[in-house]
């Protein structure tokens, strides 16, 4: 089991990440991505407890590749990825790198507010056109993240994906960051989806409350790698009991009455 020290030899040294280009333009997040934009809400502090699980993951089984998947399309694999890592990097030493996986609805620059014709070169290119990971990840300084785009389409996405560069990739991407989250597919009727599991050591199953079809997920559920399942993230839950005891709880204190 790998300790910190290990994880920290394992990677380049810090002035390497800097070697990075910059994103083509200032991030404009969704307000719907709360680890970025509220942090320290109650929104953001549920992404906060995923952030303490993929830690722990990492910290006791040595996991560094985390793929975000779901039983059916808009369950909010994507929504989650960006959250998960925005709360990632809030670490002081954390490098955390996104990587838009699911290559038929890439959609993580455009949740970015980032303009996706500004960086046309990501995964596709890395498995077609010998890119390099230096050649495809983009750091943002203020939110101490790295994207790595899907890049310009180009071929059948199980095909990009299964190219040998794309794990090179992957390998390389280990030896940089602390952690990597990949936006994937769904896990049901996308090839492409076993491919990304496969390069990730864990995997995270969104599940959205009163959307998901019992069907579509006891067919999420047999699908995905049962020994690298790190369980379900339930979205869209309805936890208005639990914001209403969260705001009363950090309620400031009434001043004490001055002593007459
Ligand atoms: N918890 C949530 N609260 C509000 N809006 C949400 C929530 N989860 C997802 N959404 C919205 O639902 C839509 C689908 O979410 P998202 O893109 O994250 O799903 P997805 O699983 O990645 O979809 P796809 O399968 O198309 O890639 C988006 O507009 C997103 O902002
Ligand atoms: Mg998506």
């Amino acid at each position: 089991m790998p300790t910190e020290t290990t994880r920290e030899t394992s990677r380049e040294a810090p002035e390497a990440l800097e070697s990075f280009l910059p994103l083509a333009g200032p991030l404009q997040p969704s307000p719907k991505l709360v680890s970025l934009v509220a942090p320290g809400s109650f929104e953001a502090d549920q992404y906060e407890s995923l952030r303490h699980l993929v830690r722990w993951s990492a910290e006791t089984h040595g996991h560094k590749v985390f793929v975000v998947t779901s039983a059916a399309p808009g369950d909010g694999k994507t929504l989650t990825s960006v959250n998960l890592a925005g709360a990632l990097a809030h670490g002081a030493e954390a490098r955390v790198l996104l990587v838009e996986g699911d290559l038929r609805q890439p959609a993580v620059l455009a949740m970015l507010g980032l303009d996706e014709s500004a960086h046309p070169t990501g995964l596709v290119q890395v498995a077609l056109s010998g890119s390099t990971l230096h050649d495809v990840v983009r750091r943002d300084p203020k939110h101490r993240l790295h994207l790595a785009p899907a890049g310009e389409p180009s071929g059948s996405p199980y095909d990009v994906l299964s190219a040998p560069p794309v794990s090179r990739f992957f390998e390389d991407a280990r030896r940089h960051f602390d952690f990597v989250v990949v936006d994937a597919p769904p896990a049901v009727g996308f090839p492409d989806y076993r491919l990304l599991e496969k390069l990730a050591d864990a995997s995270l199953l969104v599940v959205s409350e009163g959307v998901t079809p019992r069907r579509m997920l006891q067919l999420a559920v047999e699908n995905v790698d049962a020994k690298k399942s790190m369980g379900i993230v339930l979205n869209r839950a309805d936890v208005r009991d639990v914001s209403r005891y969260y705001e009363s709880y950090y309620r400031p204190r009434r001043p004490a009455e001055p002593a007459s």
